[in-house]
């Protein structure tokens, strides 16, 4: 029973990860807005979150943190399988960008600046429903180990 318990430090390699994947969206955000010119390094930087953002999908596809949570907590089930089918929708909307960005479109910066807004904005709130249904999840299972 103990093993099965969901663990502190893997709420908190899902939460680190989550941080780690804000500050990088950051880091790319500050570039769409303030370098115009720069086509080739937006480009670059969108291509290198999609990478980023497959790895971490895939960690909470792979049985992950969420399988675990699910374990406790069956009743998230639902919830928790529809935040793993937004997964595709998020990596073909970076790809659909950086395609678009290297296909050099009129008025590209502006457009690109509402539509990577759109997407940090649907990304953010993706996170932080994982973060809460592992939170429900782990203080469900810690209450009912007291
Ligand atoms: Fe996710
Ligand atoms: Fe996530």
């Amino acid at each position: 029973m103990i093993d099965r318990s969901i663990q502190e430090s893997d709420v908190q390699k899902l939460l680190a990860e989550h941080a780690q994947l804000r500050d990088i969206l950051d880091t790319v955000d500050s570039t769409v807005n303030e370098l115009e010119d720069a086509t080739g390094s937006i480009s670059e930087k969108i291509k290198d979150l999609k990478l980023r953002l497959q790895k971490h999908f895939s960690h909470e596809e792979a049985g992950g943190y969420l399988h675990e949570a699910l374990e406790q907590a069956p009743h998230l089930t639902e919830e928790a399988m529809r935040l793993l089918k937004e997964h595709p929708e998020f990596l073909q909307e970076l790809q659909e960008m950086s395609q678009w960005i290297d296909q050099s479109r009129k008025q590209w910066h502006t457009e690109l600046k509402s539509r990577f807004r759109r997407f940090t904005e649907r990304f953010l709130n993706h996170e932080h429903h994982e973060n809460s249904v592992l939170q429900k999840a782990f203080d469900e299972d810690i209450g009912s180990n007291d």
